[in-house]
């Protein structure tokens, strides 16, 4: 087998080096020594923690989350981990028949394919790595060692039963499915059985930010800046991935629409999707023409509006206090604001009235424990 990392692939005298000339790359570098444990220079340190938040992991860690802006080499750099991963030799965990995957997901074919696109660049360049070819479909490659690089969409159907070896969700905050509510978290639930056959084995989650929700935020808000041993989150603008950038570009395009540049160039979060709070997940909450409640003792209540223009009112006794949400002093940007009552705080006659903006009155809490639990999954 041949001691290659990702990191060494695209560093001079590597096997896609010529892919990765420059130092353009370095940042890149970076992050892939440090999602492989390999040894960094002190340079090499900086240019990692600015975009990681924390020290390196001490172990490969299984899965690595890049929230990059677009053009930044998420696509490049992922389809050279794959390629690595792919000539790798796996012999001794397959049984006769077995093949091992590396499949590239994404939401439609088309984004699918340009990751595989990018491979395919990288066998056909090289001789030695052509020679690797048994067959060449629309689909992907086989190769002489038993892998198979593949593209999907991003169905978890199809994944469950194979043994894969590298996967990568591209764009992953834009996975849909008009099957599933949530098809990035259970394509992620498909393929977490499948990735632990054989040792080492890597799920590569690469895309632009886009909403508060879904499995890219949710891995974003349990890692990123944590000393998580076992999943890595990075996170840049394009310019800091991708330094050859016009920054002219991004400025012009900030200016023309600086909520969707923000998240395409700078890697930030949307705060003003009009869907950023699930509709189906709101309207599972409401029980519409219900204007106020009565709480029950012992039973806590969970409310919580768009504190953009938030207003609680809470009524006991006969008294109306109104609470109004503020912005999130810490990242300074609108967030849902739980108001987390307890049953000290909740009179047997309190009623709950909370304001949702543009639609009036409307009473999103219950004392039901399942609403209360959707509810406190979206508190960060
Ligand atoms: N760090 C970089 N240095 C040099 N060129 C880069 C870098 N990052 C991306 N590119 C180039 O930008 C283009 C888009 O890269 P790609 O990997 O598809 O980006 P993304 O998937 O992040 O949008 C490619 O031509 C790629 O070679
Ligand atoms: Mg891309």
């Amino acid at each position: 087998m041949m001691m290659m990392t990702p990191a060494s692939s695209i560093s001079p005298g590597g096997l896609l080096a010529d892919h990765f000339y420059g130092s353009s790359w370095d940042r890149w570098r970076a992050v892939l020594k440090a999602a492989f444990a390999e040894e960094m220079s002190a340079a090499e340190f900086d240019l990692f923690r600015e975009v990681a938040d924390r020290d390196p992991p001490r172990e490969p860690v299984q899965e690595l989350w890049c929230i990059v802006g677009r053009g930044g080499g998420k696509d490049s750099t992922a389809s050279a981990i794959a390629t690595v991963a792919a000539v790798g030799d796996y012999q001794k965990f397959l049984r006769a028949g077995e093949v091992a995957s590396v499949i590239c997901l994404a939401c439609d074919r088309e984004q699918a394919k340009i990751c595989l696109r990018y491979i395919r660049g990288y066998f056909r360049e090289d001789a030695n790595l052509e020679a690797l070819i048994v067959r060449e479909t629309d689909d992907g490659l086989e190769l002489v060692n038993r892998v198979e690089i593949i593209v999907a969409t991003n169905s978890y159907r199809s994944l469950r039963g194979r043994t894969i070896i590298c996967t990568i969700l591209d764009e992953v905050a834009f996975f849909r499915d008009e099957r599933s509510a949530s098809p990035d978290e259970e394509t992620y639930n498909a393929l977490m059985p499948a990735l632990e056959r054989v040792p080492g084995s890597k799920l590569i989650g690469i895309s632009t930010p886009y909403r508060k929700i879904g499995l890219l935020y949710r891995k974003w808000a349990e890692s990123f800046g944590k000393a998580d041993e076992d999943v890595l989150v990075v996170r840049g603008t394009s310019r800091q991935f991708n330094p050859l950038l016009s920054q002219g570009r991004i400025d012009r395009a900030l200016k023309r629409d600086r909520a969707a540049a923000s998240s395409e160039w700078l890697a930030e979060w949307r705060a003003d999707v009009s869907d950023y709070i699930d509709r189906a997940l709101v309207e599972e909450l409401v029980d519409r023409g219900v204007r106020e409640r009565v709480c029950e003792r012992g039973k806590s209540c969970t409310a919580f509006s768009d504190e953009a223009e938030g207003r609680t009112l809470i009524q006991s006794r006969g008294q109306a206090h109104e609470i109004i949400f503020r912005m999130d002093p810490i990242r300074r940007e609108p967030r849902i604001a739980p108001l987390v009552l307890t049953p000290s705080d909740v009179k047997n006659d309190t009623c709950i009235t909370v304001y949702w903006p543009g639609r009036g009155e409307v009473a999103i809490f219950t004392n039901r424990t399942a609403a209360g639990d959707r509810c406190n999954s979206h508190r960060r």
